[in-house]
């Protein structure tokens, strides 16, 4: 999974287009997108684009819920679970118990829906609120359904009273570096993908492709996007380069040849595990660019 492009769940024209995006996983969207009286059709809409043959062939098919102090997400997960979606979003998600409770709830719709226990996965946004940034480590041992962590600064904004994201010079402030940040740590410490978070701003090919480098850079394997045409920078950038696939290669295949020391030598620079490692991350994103 690299790539996952946000449609809003009642707009059957940017469903339909965004099959052909070649977005590796399309988020239906109930929550934002949606104003709050479409929301019902939008879960018709929704179910109906999620149970049908064409868009389970072309995309993995999220959906993202409204949360949980909404008192909407039951209604969501009954529309939609029907339909069988491979994942849901949690959005505003304040701890690794938001998802023990969304998970708790998927066992009741799966075992209603005929659908095996434990296979929807659950993609939370965790820095949506104060207290979920400060809640960051609480994701591990969480449940294997996570797919991912991600992370959103417009909500975090409205929460904190901040009123702008990012500085004079486009860089976002402390607030939402830290933000970002979290999200990476929490990742690692959960063993989950880190999923970077979407770029407004979508005529702006440079500043987006900047953005992508840079999360990628980071330890970022996937980005969210908002638009169609930000989907092929996004699976550009996040598919391992044949450069960087050949460079993975040669250190791991060092390591092999040396009997897998702790530390050797390639070309004059030190190589220890922490390299192996990171070559190790690099061929498992590349073999599983679409699911890894
Ligand atoms: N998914 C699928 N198709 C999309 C799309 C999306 N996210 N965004 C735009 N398109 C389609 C449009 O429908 C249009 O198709 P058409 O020419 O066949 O009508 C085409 O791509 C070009 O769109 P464009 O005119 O450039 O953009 P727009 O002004 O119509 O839409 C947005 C701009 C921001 C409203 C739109 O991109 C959007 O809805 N994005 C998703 C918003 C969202 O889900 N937000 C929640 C998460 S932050
Ligand atoms: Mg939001």
């Amino acid at each position: 999974m690299r790539s996952l492009l946000f449609v809003p769940g009642d707009a059957e024209r940017k469903l339909a287009k965004g099959l052909g995006s070649g977005a590796d996983v399309l988020i239906v969207d109930l929550e934002d997108s949606v104003a709050a009286s479409a929301k019902e059709a939008a879960r018709a809409t929704a179910a109906s684009f999620i149970g049908s043959k064409d868009a389970r062939a072309a995309a993995t098919l999220f959906v993202r819920v409204n949360d949980f102090s909404t008192g909407l997400t039951d209604e969501d997960l009954a529309a939609i679970m029907p339909a069988k979606p491979a994942g849901i979003m949690l959005p505003k998600c304040s701890s690794g118990d938001d998802v023990m409770l969304l998970s708790t709830k998927l066992r009741v719709h799966e075992a209603q829906n005929d659908i095996e226990d434990g296979a929807t996965l659950i993609l939370p946004i965790i820095t949506e609120t104060a207290v979920g940034v400060l809640a960051g480590a609480t994701y591990q041992s969480t449940t294997p359904r996570l797919a991912g962590l991600t992370w959103g600064a417009e909500d975090l904004s409205a929460a904190v009273g901040a009123r702008a994201t990012r500085d004079a010079d486009g860089r976002y402030t402390e607030l939402f570096r830290h933000a970002r940040t979290i999200t990476l740590l929490a990742a690692s410490a959960a063993g989950a993908p880190a999923v970077d978070t979407v770029y407004p701003d979508f005529r702006n090919e440079a500043g987006f492709r900047a953005d992508c480098e840079e999360a990628e850079r980071d330890g970022f394997t996937a980005k969210m996007a908002i638009h169609p045409a930000q989907v092929p920078v996004i699976n550009e950038v996040f598919t391992p380069s044949p450069e960087a696939v050949a460079e993975a290669e040669r250190v791991v295949a060092a390591f092999k040849a040396a009997g897998d020391p702790g530390v050797l030598a390639i070309d004059g620079k030190m190589y220890d595990r922490p390299h192996l490692r990171l070559a190790e991350r690099v061929l498992a994103r590349a073999s599983n660019t679409k699911s890894g």
